[in-house]
């Protein structure tokens, strides 16, 4: 029995596989989401996520810097304000003042165009119930009162000097009503990076306790069912007819039939979301010995790029952007 064809032949040497390998990930290609935190004098932990840690103005700084310097293709912020700032609807969030508004004049200033800045533009890290959103008298999520907040919001990131916004919030109309707004002020350059495809992921965990969420309930009326594939292309279709600049999926790993997917119909640059869930399964699996850490974060990464993404939101973005050189 001697096979004719042989796919090992070219997986003889390193060189061999270097010269056919089909995927290849850049540094530029990953984003780092970064989190700052009012009133804090040190970095602050994150025990769920351990190695990334809520910044204070200064960390932060250095920290954008590093990344930068390692050759990220961008950052994204989101901001942890103190329990006291927190109310119904998410006062923090458009304030001028706020943590998250006064760190993205701070790194816009600092970096300038030497990179890609980003905002997470939702709710949740300034509602004093956690949701996305904003409540009507019932308790629900209010989709239209929350488009007027998210617009708020954007406008004030904008100024901020963000280059790119984050619609996180799964609301209806959400890009539309954020494209529309941004264009009547003259922001005709700040893009849109949409959540086109979110899902209620339980992956989410560690995230809330890194924002210091105080969600109540869950966010199953706004995010998508697990399970749904077709909701998914209606929504990223909805967001490139809106204006989406940028769509994304979230989670990554267990949803890149669905990167595959909107890859296809996507005529605009498609993004994944690796979330602190990922993150923290693999360094826990990795602190036990169980599985080797460098090799199995590289191959999250290029399984998400393989399956259509070319932009990707990890924490470990400056890290393997150092590594990869
Ligand atoms: C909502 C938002 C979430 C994440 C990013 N933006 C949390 C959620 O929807 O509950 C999760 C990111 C992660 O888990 O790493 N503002």
């Amino acid at each position: 029995m001697s096979p004719v064809i042989r796919p090992r032949r070219l997986r003889t040497s390193p060189a061999m596989r270097r010269l056919v390998a089909e995927t290849t990930l850049a540094p530029r290609q990953l984003v780092l989401p970064m989190f700052v935190a009012y009133g804090i004098d040190e970095p602050r932990p994150i025990s769920s996520m351990p190695g990334v840690v809520q910044h204070t103005p200064d960390s932060l700084r250095r920290a954008a810097e590093e990344a930068v310097s390692a050759g990220v293709g961008g950052l994204m912020l989101f901001g942890v304000p103190g329990t006291a700032a927190k109310d119904a609807r998410g006062s923090g969030a458009d304030d001028p003042d706020g943590v998250l508004n006064r760190a993205l004049r701070v790194l816009a200033d600092d970096l300038g165009d030497s990179t890609v800045l980003m905002a997470d533009t939702c709710l949740d890290e300034f509602t004093d119930h956690g949701h996305c959103g904003v409540l009507d008298g019932a308790g629900r999520v209010d989709n239209d009162a929350t488009l007027d907040r998210y617009v708020a919001m954007s406008l004030a990131q904008a100024r901020a000097g963000a280059h790119l916004l984050g619609p996180s919030g799964m609301m209806d109309g959400q890009v539309a009503a954020i494209r529309a707004a941004l264009d009547a002020e003259g922001f005709t350059d700040t893009g849109i990076l949409a959540y086109a495809a979110k899902y209620a992921s339980a992956f989410y965990g560690p995230f809330r306790e890194a924002v210091g969420s105080s969600l109540q309930g869950d966010r199953r009326t706004y995010q998508q069912d697990p399970g749904n594939r077709l909701e998914a292309l209606r929504e990223v279709r909805l967001d490139l007819d809106e204006g989406a600049d940028i769509v994304m999926v979230k989670p990554a790993m267990g949803y890149l039939d669905i990167v595959r997917d909107v890859a296809e119909i996507s005529d605009v640059p498609v993004a994944a979301y690796q979330i602190s869930g990922e993150y923290s399964m693999i360094t826990a699996a990795a602190e036990r010995g169980w599985i080797d850490r460098d090799a199995a974060i590289l191959e999250s990464l290029t399984s998400i790029r393989r399956a259509g993404a070319t932009i990707i939101l990890t924490y470990w973005a400056s890290e393997v952007a150092g590594r990869l050189g």
